[in-house]
């Protein structure tokens, strides 16, 4: 669509909402899958937009929009057959694990209109050790590191980047921690797009960085945190016609709900019991609440799996304003903003973030799925991520707030308990190898928190344990040496 066709949009800030919003997300009957015609609604007061308006935020109450779309019209049983008999297609789309679910996205108009790198199609594990380290039966993780760069971005990346083609924008940016930055900028590249990623200076994994490099996007450290960056995006990409890819940008959460399909059809459409997610901007944990209802609606879900989001202790602005009871408290109980953290603190990088954009959309999920909001602590989180990995699947810390929240939840009577015979399901967001420091140091037993005071954060606090540290062995070049060093650890 030509440049002049299309309306700029600056009205967006980062947390602020709408007096009357909890009348709209606090009500599970006011939440409408559907419209009568596609385009965006606002998730406050229902204003509607057109699907190609360049926007972020509703005009009217500033609140976040979504896409909304009239109900597919085949049933639950044809759709299903669609979905599985695209697998055995060679068609770049149908081999996407995001477009094979076009159905939940009819936002674009033409197949010729779609990027696909292809992306998703990731794998559904179960973690043994890690059940019996959580004290339940069983755990599945889906594992979104499986991905081409390597997070669960690439699922929202591939609908944003699609919606900034179609829109004729030339040039893409997000604000990130690190994951989102990589896949947009691999995107970008793929789509031909320029690239500009704002990330926080010493804020981001060297992986993560060298990807957005190596993508060849624009890499702007900031010299300020994660949500500095966002709120600076937010007042110069209109002005300066670029797009946005945040998860503010409803067409990346669009993306996203792909995961939740993947799943239902992996577990046979039988619905687990519990789905914990990581939350840092809570765009995932939101969209997968967006895919549960519209699936829900489709009779695709067999029961409503509560969605769990665990947050860093550090960096916990949601779970502090749901353990305040905030959340339900009645209309006039309900918060407009949520109190953000200053200094969010976590060495789970990718979650350090202190005014999470999507929190609305989040607590809607966790409203209509019977849902739970918990914390973690540093330690729970390194020792978690070394289970994980001795499970032979591996993850970047964020991740492991999964299985450190299920160990929180089935142990301490204190919180909403998990029953150890619920069927879980935890998202990985990102593999292992986004954060070879963290593991390293882990390893060596030289792992310190991020220490916080009001005015300073210090990257070196209380020291962690390393409760399964699997150090590496220095060993001289010897055979005697060898059978010895190997000798003492393994009994051969
Ligand atoms: N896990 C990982 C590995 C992440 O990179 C992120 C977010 C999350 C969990 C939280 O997801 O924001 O949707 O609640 N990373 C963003 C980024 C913020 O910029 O890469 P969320």
């Amino acid at each position: 669509m030509p440049a002049t066709e299309r309306t700029i949009v600056d009205r967006t800030t980062v947390d602020q909402g709408s007096p009357t919003a909890a009348e709209t997300i606090g009500g599970q009957e006011a939440w409408q899958p559907w419209s009568d015609a596609r385009g965006l609604r606002c998730i406050n007061c229902q204003r509607w937009y057109p699907v190609r308006e360049v926007i972020y935020r509703c005009l009217e109450c500033n609140d976040l929009l979504d896409v909304v779309y009239p109900r597919p019209i085949e049933d639950a049983e044809g759709l299903k057959r669609r979905w599985r008999r695209r697998r055995g297609s060679e068609k770049l789309i149908d081999r996407s694990g995001v477009w094979r679910f076009r159905e939940l996205l009819p936002f674009y108009d033409r197949d010729d209109q779609v990027v696909a790198y292809p992306e998703g199609n990731t794998p559904l594990l179960e973690g043994p050790r890690s059940a019996s380290y959580g004290g339940v039966r069983r755990i599945r993780f889906k594992h979104l590191g499986f991905n081409p760069t390597g997070s669960f971005k690439d699922y929202g990346m591939v609908t944003g980047v699609t919606q900034a083609k179609i829109l004729g924008m030339r040039a893409v940016a997000c604000a990130s921690t690190g994951n989102t930055s990589a896949s947009m900028a691999a995107y970008a590249a793929r789509a031909g797009l320029s690239a500009i990623v704002l990330v926080p200076e010493g804020g981001v994994s060297f992986p993560k960085l060298s990807q957005s490099l190596d993508y060849g996007a624009l890499t702007l450290q900031i010299r300020g945190d994660f949500d500095a960056a966002q709120t600076l995006l937010q007042v110069i990409a209109p002005e300066l016609g670029i797009y946005i890819l945040n998860s503010v940008n409803p067409f990346r959460l669009e993306g996203q709900k792909s995961v939740m399909a993947e799943l239902l059809e992996q577990c046979a459409w039988r619905a687990p019991d519990r789905i914990v997610v990581p939350g840092g901007n809570l765009g995932n944990s939101s969209s997968y609440g967006k895919a549960l209802r519209e699936l829900h609606d489709l009779g695709l879900l067999s029961k409503r799996p509560h969605i769990t989001i665990v947050q860093a202790r550090g960096a916990a602005p949601f779970y502090n304003a749901f353990n305040s009871g905030a959340f339900n408290s009645g209309k006039s109980g309900h918060p407009e903003m949520l109190e953000r953290v200053h200094h969010a603190r976590t060495l789970a990088t990718a979650i350090k973030i202190g005014a999470p954009v999507s929190w609305k959309k989040a607590r809607r999920a966790v409203d209509w799925s019977d849902g739970w909001v918990t914390s973690v602590e540093e330690q729970d989180i390194a020792d978690a991520k070394a289970i994980i990995g001795a499970d032979g699947i591996g993850c970047e810390p964020a991740s492991a707030t999964t299985l450190a929240a299920i160990r929180r939840l089935a142990r301490e009577g204190t919180d909403a308990r998990v029953d150890p015979e619920e069927d879980i399901v935890c998202i990985l967001t990102g593999n292992v190898l986004k954060d070879a420091d963290y593991t390293l140091r882990y390893h060596a037993s030289a792992l310190y928190e991020e220490f916080a005071t009001e005015t300073t954060l210090s990257p070196k606090g209380k020291k962690l344990e390393s409760h399964f540290a699997n150090p590496p062995v220095v060993v001289d070049a010897t055979a005697e040496a060898l059978r010895d060093a190997i000798r003492s650890r393994l009994a051969l």
